[in-house]
């Protein structure tokens, strides 16, 4: 191991150590999202679930006692190829309009996946067409004025990448091959992404603010302990269109008779 390598994981582990000492820590809606998703996929049986950019993994376990069908859409055919947990793979990209008929889905989820979208007003007006009256959507998203966000923006996303795996080389929160895709955040906001829903003719019926992303810069403890500062001060404040990572559950109202 390199003397930097050491260096890093020593902070780390310092950092993590402190890390049950910050409230805001516990429950961070990226966690969450598998729960949520599957307490929807539970209220009802043989719902089919499309899961947008899901990539290589299911973020949650379909519930196949209740016969769910579970779709994964994705940019990427190789992401795609590496899901085994779904019974239908569709590549396409969720910014061009999702291929699938009017109300034949019961529920859309995405877990970050968002951020990558060059048009995420159109995905949800799509989302929208796709879902059955009644039907809900998940998503959750880092946003645009996060930190790490907006270091992300200001770098190439060569140079992102290679800095992650210098700096975050053995960490639990960035599995090598599962971060690093090129990210726009447009839209990014709970304020923007609130607006879109409710245009599309969704309500929003739950909404968890993830306040914490210190473990972007863990890799030095001064840093971490400046970010700890910083999330802290804009929780206290109530900043939500500041807030890292937000996470919205939004079901299709009926149209009007
Ligand atoms: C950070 S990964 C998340 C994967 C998975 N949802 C998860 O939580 O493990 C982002 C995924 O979004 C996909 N993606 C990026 N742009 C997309 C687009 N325009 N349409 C559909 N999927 C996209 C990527 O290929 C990648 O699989």
């Amino acid at each position: 191991m390199s003397v930097s390598t050491r260096f890093f994981t020593w902070n780390r582990r310092l950092c993590h150590r402190l890390q049950h000492f910050l409230p805001h820590a516990v429950e961070h809606p990226i966690a969450s999202f598998g729960g949520i998703v599957a307490q929807r996929a539970a209220a009802r049986p043989g719902q089919r679930i499309l899961d947008v950019g899901g990539g290589k993994t299911a973020a949650f376990e379909p519930n196949r006692d209740a016969g769910d069908f579970l779709i994964a859409m994705d940019v990427s055919a190789q992401e795609l190829s590496r899901n085994q947990a779904v019974d239908a793979q569709v590549v396409g990209d969720a910014s061009r309009g999702l291929p699938f008929a009017d109300g034949s889905v019961d529920l859309v989820v995405s877990r970050a996946v968002i951020e990558h979208l060059d048009d995420p007003g159109r995905f949800v007006l799509d989302s929208a067409r796709v879902l059955r009256a009644g039907g809900s959507c998940v998503h959750v998203f880092p946003t645009r004025w996060a930190p790490f966000a907006i270091i992300n923006r200001a770098i190439p996303n060569a140079v992102a990448r290679a800095l992650l795996r210098m700096l975050q080389k053995d960490s639990p929160y960035f599995p090598k091959d599962n971060c690093g895709f090129h990210a726009y955040y447009r839209d990014c906001t709970y304020s923007r992404m609130r607006a879109h829903l409710e245009r599309a003719g969704f309500e929003v019926v739950e909404t968890r603010l993830g306040w914490f992303q210190s473990y972007y810069f863990d890799f030095f403890l001064p840093l971490y302990l400046l970010s700890v500062a910083y999330e802290l001060a804009i929780r206290a404040l109530g900043l939500r269109d500041l807030c890292p990572y937000v996470l919205l559950v939004a079901e299709r109202r009926p149209p009007r008779a």
